[in-house]
C-alpha cells in the first residue's frame, strides 16, 4: 500500500507542512475529524505541484477560525452556508477548510440544500473523480486514502471524469472547471464526460451558474501557471463572457503577463517565492474599464487577494520612488533596500517600472550584483577562522559583500587586508579527555601517597612526628588534578589579535592525546607540568 503520508511530507513545502500541522492541531483541539481533500490529494498522487491545501472537517470549520488566526493564519473569507474558511498561512500558503457536507440540488440554478455529513458523503458531492479523494489526518487512521470513485486510476490514466450524469446540470461551474483542468494538465475529458459536456453546452446549462461560483472561478485563474492559455480556452468555449461579459483575450496585456511569468520563474530559481496572483489579475484585465474591474473584484471571494491587487500599483510606485531617490544612491544601499522589499513588489516593478534607472537597479539586483558574491574570499576567510560558526560571520560577510558591491574593496589584497583584523583568536585546543584526567589524578595521588609513606617512614625512623611533613609533597603532586581546570580550558584573551601567529603549536599535543586516548599511558608528573607550562 502506498505511504501517502510519506509522499505528502516529501512533496509539501516546509511552509505547507507547517500549515498542515497547524490545521491538525486546531482540528484535534476541537475534536473534529480532519481530511486533506480535493486538488491537494490529486497533486500529491500525480506528482504535480501542490498549489493549495483543501481540508475537510467533520464539524463546523468556522469554529477553528480563532485558533488558526492565533497561529498566524489570515482569513480571506468565510462562508456561512458551507461553513468554510479561506485562509492564507505563513509563506503565502493558501488553504480552504470546509465542513464535510452533502448537497442536494432540487432545481437548476438554485443553491443546493446543504447538510453536515460524513467524509464519504462529502466526496460524493464533488466535481471529478480525480478531485474526490480524501486522506485521513486523524490518529488511528492517519494516511488512509478514501477513493470511492477510483480517482487514483483516473490520475494514472490521465483523464477527467465526472462522478455522475447530472454533474454539469447541478453545478454548471464544473464546465468551466473541466476546461481549466484539461488545459492545465493536458488530460482529456473521459468519453462519457465529453459527451455530457457537449450536451451541457448545447442545452446552455451555463445559464444556471450561481454567482458565487463565478467569483470562485475568476479567483482560480489568478493561480494558474499559464493563465492566458486557460483564458483562450474559456473564450473559445464561451465561458469567459460568463465570468464577465466584457472580458476577452484582447483585454489582456499578454506581453506583460509573459514577462511576469518569466520573471517569477527567475525569482523562484533565486529562492524567492513571490505571490504572482495579484499581478496576474492586473495583466489579465489590463485593458478593461474601471467598472468592469470593480465588478470582477467584487465577485472574488478572497478579500486579501483583492486588496493586494488594488494596492499593487500604489505600492510598486512607492518602491520605485525610493529606488530613484537617495536611499538607493549606491549599489549597496539599493541592495539593502531591495532585500527588504516584498518580493511581490519587486516582481511587479521589474515589469512595469517606467524609469530606466529603476528597471536597471532591479535587473542588477537579480544578475550582476549577485555575481559579486563570488568575489568574497571564502577560502581565505576559513583560514582566518571567519567561518559560519562565528556569531559575527553574517555581519562580516555581508559587510564585505556591500563594500565589494560599491567598489570600495578593489582587489583580493584589499579584501584580505580588511578581513585580517576581524579574524577571531585561534580556537582553544580541546580540554584533555576526562577519563585520562581521572587516571592521571589517580596516578598522581598514588605517587603522592607513596612519597608520603616513604617520608613518614623515614620521619618515624628519625623519631619525628608522624603527620608533619607528609602534607607538603602530597599537595604538590595532586595540584594539576585537584585544580580541575586545566589551563587549556581558558580561551585566549580577545585583546591579543597577535595570537594567530602561533596557532598550531599549543593545539598539537592536545589534539594527539584526544585522538588516541587509550594508546598513550598517563603522562608522568614532569611531562604534565611541562605541557601545562606550554599551554599557558
Ligand atoms: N469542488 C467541487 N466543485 C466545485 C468546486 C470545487 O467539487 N465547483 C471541490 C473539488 O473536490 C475540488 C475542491 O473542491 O478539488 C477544491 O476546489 P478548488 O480549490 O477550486 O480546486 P482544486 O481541485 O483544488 O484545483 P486547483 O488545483 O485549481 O486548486
Amino acid at each position: 500500500m502506498a505511504d501517502y503520508i510519506y509522499t505528502l511530507e516529501t512533496r509539501l513545502s516546509p511552509d505547507q507542512l507547517k500549515a498542515v500541522t497547524l490545521v491538525q492541531d486546531a482540528a484535534k483541539a476541537a475534536e473534529m475529524n480532519l481530511y486533506l481533500t480535493g486538488g491537494a490529494i490529486r497533486d500529491v498522487i500525480s506528482g504535480l505541484p501542490i498549489r493549495d491545501l483543501d481540508f475537510t472537517v467533520q464539524g463546523n470549520a468556522l469554529k477553528l477560525q480563532k485558533d488558526l488566526e492565533r497561529a498566524g493564519a489570515v482569513v480571506g473569507d468565510s462562508d456561512d452556508a458551507t461553513k468554510a474558511l479561506l485562509l492564507t498561512f505563513k509563506g503565502g500558503v493558501r488553504a480552504e477548510i470546509a465542513m464535510a457536507r452533502s448537497e442536494r440540488y432540487d432545481k437548476p440554478g438554485k443553491p443546493p440544500q446543504i447538510a453536515p455529513a460524513t467524509i464519504s458523503e462529502d466526496l460524493r458531492r464533488r466535481d471529478f473523480t480525480v478531485n474526490a479523494m480524501a486522506l485521513s489526518l486523524n490518529e488511528g487512521s492517519r494516511g488512509l486514502l478514501m477513493d470511492p470513485f477510483n480517482g487514483a486510476a483516473d490520475i494514472e490514466a490521465k483523464v477527467i471524469r465526472v462522478l455522475h450524469n447530472y454533474a454539469f446540470l447541478e453545478d454548471p461551474s464544473r464546465l468551466i472547471r473541466a476546461s481549466r483542468f484539461t488545459t492545465r494538465f493536458h488530460w482529456p475529458l473521459e468519453d462519457r464526460t465529453q459527451a455530457r459536456y457537449v450536451s451541457a453546452k448545447e442545452n446552455n446549462y451555463i445559464e444556471y451558474i450561481r454567482s458565487s461560483t463565478i467569483g470562485y472561478e475568476i479567483e482560480q485563474l489568478a493561480y494558474e501557471d499559464d493563465p492566458l492559455s486557460v483564458l483562450k480556452v474559456y473564450e473559445k468555449e464561451g465561458w469567459l463572457k460568463v465570468l464577465n461579459p466584457r472580458w476577452s483575450t484582447a483585454k489582456v496585456d499578454s506581453v506583460g503577463l509573459g514577462a511576469l511569468m518569466k520573471t517569477r520563474q527567475q525569482m523562484n530559481e533565486l529562492g524567492y517565492a513571490p505571490d504572482a496572483a495579484p499581478a496576474v489579475l492586473y495583466f489579465l484585465t489590463d485593458r478593461m474599464g474601471e467598472k468592469d474591474i470593480s465588478d470582477l473584484r467584487r465577485a472574488i471571494p478572497r478579500k486579501d487577494l483583492v486588496e493586494a491587487w488594488k494596492d499593487l500599483e500604489d505600492h510598486a510606485q512607492q518602491l520605485a520612488k525610493r529606488l530613484a531617490g537617495k536611499e538607493a544612491a549606491t549599489p549597496s544601499r539599493t541592495w539593502q533596500l531591495l532585500s527588504g522589499a516584498r518580493p511581490e513588489m519587486i516582481l511587479f516593478l521589474a515589469i512595469t517600472a517606467r524609469q530606466q534607472a529603476v528597471a536597471q537597479k532591479i535587473k542588477n539586483f537579480f544578475t550582476k550584483w549577485r555575481q559579486v558574491q563570488q568575489k568574497i574570499p571564502l577560502l581565505e576567510m576559513t583560514e582566518l577562522h571567519i567561518t559560519p560558526q562565528l556569531p559575527a560571520y553574517p555581519k562580516i560577510s555581508n559587510d564585505v559583500f556591500l563594500l565589494l558591491l560599491d567598489g570600495k574593496l578593489r582587489s583580493r589584497t584589499e579584501t584580505l587586508k580588511y578581513l585580517k583584523p576581524l579574524a577571531p583568536p585561534p580556537p582553544p585546543p580541546p580540554p584533555p579527555p576526562s577519563a585520562k584526567r581521572g587516571r592521571a589524578a589517580k596516578a598522581a595521588a598514588a605517587a603522592a601517597a607513596a612519597t608520603a609513606t616513604v617520608i613518614a617512614a623515614s620521619a618515624k625512623a628519625k623519631g619525628k612526628g608522624k603527620d608533619q611533613p607528609a602534607a607538603t609533597p602530597a599537595v604538590v603532586a595532586a595540584k594539576p588534578a585537584a585544580k580541575g581546570k586545566p589551563a587549556t580550558a581558558k580561551p585566549a584573551p580577545p585583546a591579543k589579535p597577535a595570537a594567530p601567529a602561533k596557532p598550531s603549536k599549543p593545539e598539537t599535543p592536545a589534539k594527539k592525546s584526544a585522538a588516541k586516548p587509550k594508546a598513550k599511558p598517563a603522562p608522568k608528573k614532569g611531562q604534565r607540568n611541562k605541557a601545562k607550562g606550554k599551554k599557558r
